[in-house]
């Protein structure tokens, strides 16, 4: 059988100082959801968001202009406090886009530096969210509008402050050696970055966050997105804890093919590679129903890209940022190596 490949959803890291307001910023996207049974419902994954396309397009609206054949956004959050560097770092290495989020009552602080220097590192594409907007003194509140439309509201001081404030973005950013616009003044994305006005307290400016997330997808990455969806799972540990009743686990970003119960994995760790077998692939449920013993909904497979919390026996030891490979086809020795190697 031809192996079919599809575009599979990008994975956003969003990233920036600490109380920037990474963490709203999802929490709002999330809190647009409609009702979770509806098709096209932003769901929670573990350690991520998944937004699909239809969610996209209800908040966008101007998206329709274009031709759209990414199936979402999966968004994982970072922490910004210091102490976090190697977290980020696993972020960003696993991103094929980001969001810096910064305060623009702020401005620039370390952890936004480290952030764009781990993207830079990994020549991950980014778009900034100028956040907080609504903070800015005199700032009229257009509940979910686009920036333009909420931008047309305020008073010409309003705009003076946010346009300067913008401009003291464009020079750090210049200073770090990035061009930089605000985005609706943007033609060029490979060129320019967009610094996109947002708050994640009353939306406005994210419908236009997604749509430029989306057309950077679009224009820059959907030959790197082209996955085989039936070919063995690939992902990025990013936390391995215990859990009552489940033991040892690995929370999981799988950004290629998929990855069954009963699939025999690869990962790596303290000082050896690990070998063992699947046991569950556990979905968190909907935020209502967090009874302790049904937090997780066990699932039979799973592709990517995903959140996902996988069950195993030996998984002691498994290092958080490890590499995870499953094995078909008998190819166990070239995955062996390959994980090394991805160490
Ligand atoms: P860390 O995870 O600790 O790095 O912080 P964070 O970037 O996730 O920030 P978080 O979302 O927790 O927000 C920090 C504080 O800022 C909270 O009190 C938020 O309510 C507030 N906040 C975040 N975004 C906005 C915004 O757009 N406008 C206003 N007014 N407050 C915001
Ligand atoms: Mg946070």
């Amino acid at each position: 059988m031809a192996k079919e490949s599809t575009i599979r959803t990008p994975i956003v890291c969003v990233m920036g100082h600490v109380d920037h307001g990474k963490t709203s910023l999802l929490d709002r996207i999330r809190g647009s959801s409609v009702v979770s049974t509806e098709e096209g419902a932003i769901t929670q994954h573990i350690g991520a968001t998944l937004v699909p396309i239809d969610a996209v397009t209800r908040m966008g609206g101007a998206l329709s202009k274009v031709s759209v054949n990414v199936p979402g956004l999966l968004f994982i959050d970072t922490p910004g406090h210091h102490a976090f560097t190697t977290l980020r770092a696993r972020g960003g290495a696993l991103a094929d886009m980001a969001i810096v989020v910064v305060d623009i009552n702020e401005g620039f602080r370390p952890q936004t530096i480290e952030a764009l220097q781990i993207l830079r590192n990994y020549k991950t594409p980014f778009v900034i969210a100028a956040n907080k907007v609504d903070r800015v003194p005199g700032w009229r509140v257009q509940e979910n509008q686009p920036f333009l439309k909420t931008f047309a509201q305020q008073n010409e001081r309003v705009q003076g402050i946010l346009e300067t404030k913008v401009y003291e973005l464009v020079g750090k950013l210049s200073d770090l050696g990035f061009n930089s616009e605000r985005f609706d003044r943007v033609s060029d994305f490979a060129r320019n970055i967009c610094i996109v006005p947002t708050s994640a307290i009353t939306g406005e400016g994210l419908p236009d966050i997604l749509m430029v997330l989306i057309g950077l997808a679009q224009r820059y990455m959907t030959e790197s997105l082209k996955v085989s969806a039936d070919g063995p799972g690939a992902g990025t540990v990013l936390e391995v804890k215990e859990e009552r009743g489940l033991g040892m686990t690995l929370d999981l970003i799988l950004y290629d093919g998929n990855l069954k119960v009963g699939d025999e994995i690869v990962v790596a760790g303290n000082d050896q590679i690990i070998e063992t077998k699947v046991r569950s692939l556990l979905k968190p449920r909907p935020m209502s129903e967090i009874l302790i013993e049904e937090r997780f909904e066990r699932v039979k497979s799973v592709t990517a890209a995903a959140g996902i919390k996988v069950a195993a026996p030996k998984l002691d030891g498994v290092i958080a940022g490890s590499p995870l490979r499953a094995v078909r086809s008998g190819n166990r020795d070239e995955v062996i190596e390959q994980v090394r190697r991805e160490v």
